[in-house]
């Protein structure tokens, strides 16, 4: 079986690639390297001992998505690739609007034209927008706080109307919650070039001195020690779980939404606290003012993935915080 991953060489599109190799898959990666870097490519085939087809280019090039779908017969896609900074999608949102639509639309229509109408598609939890109650579950009402998650939701709204129009796709949306930690090799991880949004690459710049402190965005929300709580997954069991939706968009047909999360929800503090112990480190910080469009705690129900699609988290946060820390300080020894 041949599977495309749009994005194959960003964080969790390279981490998919190592687990879809081991699992004997045969993978063709389409990426345009704005938000990672070619040696990608050789670490995961260092990984994985396998090799695999690499195309520099985007989505958005129809031709480029021709030319691979004439040179590889595709089982299945995974969609990957996409702008996902939050905070850059409230100050320039027609870039995202532009991207991850145009690109998500040019795939599928290629798709069409070559008959491949299985894809597992790379949705976020920021769908659900300030939940009603805790944990999530797939049916709760969906809304969105800014574009880069209206991007997400309007995507899945095509995959339905898709899916709608024509009972030939098989379709697995996969809504993911706050994926942190890096293979156990330490060849791959999150290492983003500029000043990081996420809360887990910060933590792990002031570890290495990189960054200064680490700024706590309030401690006065209505959570278990005032600080933000989320429900973080390792990026290996993120990846595991788009193993288990291949498995089923190739077996099925219909399209469906999926939690991959760990249904645990863990603070800021919580965070910062485990990975100082687990890795023996200082981490300085400070608390700040709360970051404009957060929630106080947002942590997924993952039984429906269980039920539907036999996957479930099994890493905990001591192995995210370890596993995290190990591949930045194996990236800064080769540089
Ligand atoms: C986690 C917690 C912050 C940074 C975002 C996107 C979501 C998904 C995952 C793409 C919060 C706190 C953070 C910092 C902090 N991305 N924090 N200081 O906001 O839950 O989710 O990333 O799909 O779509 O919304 O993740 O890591 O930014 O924040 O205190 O420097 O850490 O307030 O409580 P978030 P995050």
């Amino acid at each position: 079986m041949k599977i495309l991953v749009t994005g194959g060489t960003g964080y969790i599109g390279s981490h998919t690639c190592v687990e879809l190799l081991n699992e004997g898959y045969e993978v063709v990666v389409i990426d345009n390297l704005s938000n990672s870097k070619i040696e990608v490519v050789d670490k995961i085939k260092e990984i994985t001992n396998k090799d695999f087809k690499f195309y520099e280019g985007d989505c958005c090039d129809k031709n480029l998505l021709i030319k691979i779908f004439k040179e590889h017969k595709i089982d299945a896609v995974i969609h990957f690739a996409g702008y996902k900074a939050v905070g850059e999608s409230v100050q320039v949102p027609l870039k995202y609007y532009r991207n991850n639509l145009d690109s998500t639309i040019t795939l599928l229509e290629v798709m069409n034209e070559f008959n491949c109408k299985k894809l597992a598609f790379s949705s976020s939890a920021t769908v659900y927008g300030k939940p009603k109650s805790l944990p999530i579950k797939e049916d709760f009402p969906l809304s969105t706080t800014n574009p880069y998650g209206t991007t997400k939701l309007m995507i899945e709204d095509i995959l339905r109307d898709l899916a709608k129009s024509d009972n030939e796709w098989s379709i697995a949306i996969l809504r993911y919650f706050n994926p942190i930690g890096a293979h156990k090799s330490g060849l791959i991880g999150e290492n983003p070039n500029d000043i990081p949004n996420n809360l887990m690459p910060y933590i792990v710049k002031v570890a290495t001195k990189e960054l200064e402190c680490l700024s706590i965005f309030g401690n006065d929300y209505d959570t278990k020690d005032g600080t933000g709580v989320r429900d973080y997954i390792h990026v290996v069991d993120l990846a595991k779980g788009h193993i288990k939706a291949i498995e089923k968009v190739l077996k099925d047909k219909g399209v469906d939404a999926y939690n991959l999360g760990t249904g645990n929800g863990y603070s800021v503090l919580e965070i910062v606290n485990t990975f100082k112990s687990v890795n023996d480190i200082d981490v300085n910080y400070k608390i700040t003012t709360r970051r404009p469009g957060d929630i106080d705690a947002c942590y997924a129900d993952p039984s429906y993935a269980k039920e539907k699609l036999d996957w479930e988290a099994k890493l905990g946060i001591d192995e995210m915080c370890k596993d995290a820390y190990n591949f930045v300080i194996n990236y800064n020894k080769d540089e």
